[in-house]
């Protein structure tokens, strides 16, 4: 498969589905690594902010994605009091959730990347908005490795990277790790996404196969059943170039 990760981002002109084999998997996270820790740290730094130097597409996913951080916070806010509360934030890339989190009174907030690049932006931005570590603490894990219990476990915009074998073995593993609450987002598979990735692939071009995956929902679903969750909210965020299934489940 060709690699184009221009922007590996739910999104109707980019999406795939499918799995990979296991010996591919290592070589591939190298590889969304390597993206993260380059050009797509500037890329995503920029989008993730409020620098006008994006371009409309860009521009379209920075709006969507924003809808989705809202969400969760307006969600975990109707979970209860974030105070006391400690939340694991998987993949936070800049900190676009992990900061408001903390603001909001989060007891606790463990943020990981597997970019360090992202992780050093984060923890800059954190520092300039004057954010304690005692509340907001930084680490450089891929999602394989974190390990720890907290009270809400949310994942967003990550599982782009996984394919659906993988993303349910890791929403497992997130699960195991979450007391109450686990919220992941995901591009959702649809018959009308694969159709527009198959009429893309038709007319092969720089940015038209990229490696981002599209996810079966009743396979996340199911997976965090078997972990012991069950969904409670979902809600599909979308702007042009960007779709993004968020669903929170809560054990028990
Ligand atoms: C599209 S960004 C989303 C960042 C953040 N969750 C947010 O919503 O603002 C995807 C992030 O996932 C991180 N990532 C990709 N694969 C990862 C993995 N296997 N483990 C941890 N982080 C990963 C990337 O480094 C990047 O920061």
């Amino acid at each position: 498969m060709s690699v184009d990760l221009q922007e590996t981002q739910p999104g109707p002109n980019n999406a795939v589905s499918g799995d990979d084999a296991p010996d591919a998997k290592q070589s591939e996270k190298a590889e969304v690594q390597a993206y993260f820790e380059s050009t797509g740290f500037e890329r995503w730094n920029r989008i993730y902010s409020d620098s006008d130097e994006v371009n409309k597409v860009q521009r379209n996913i920075r709006i969507g994605h924003q809808k989705t951080v809202d969400e969760v916070l307006s969600w975990v806010q109707d979970q209860g009091n974030l105070v006391g509360r400690s939340f694991c934030d998987a993949g936070c890339g800049v900190g676009s959730l992990s900061l408001p989190l903390a603001q909001l009174g989060a007891g606790s907030v463990a943020a990981s990347d597997l970019s360090a690049a992202m992780v050093t932006e984060a923890a800059r931005r954190a520092a300039e908005a004057g954010i304690s570590d005692e509340r907001l603490s930084f680490s450089v894990s891929d999602l394989e490795s974190l390990q720890g219990r907290y009270d809400t476990v949310i994942c967003l915009d990550v599982f782009i990277h996984y394919p659906q074998a993988p993303a349910e073995e890791m929403v497992r593993h997130l699960a195991s790790m979450a007391e109450k609450h686990l919220i992941v987002s995901f591009a959702p598979y649809t018959p009308l996404l694969a159709l527009l990735k198959g009429i893309g692939q038709l007319f092969p071009g720089p940015s038209k196969t990229t490696r981002a995956y599209t996810l079966r929902e009743d396979g996340i679903v199911a997976a965090a059943a078997s972990a012991g969750f069950r969904p409670v909210r979902r809600s599909l965020n979308q702007a042009p170039f960007y779709f993004s299934r968020l669903i929170a489940f809560e054990r028990g």
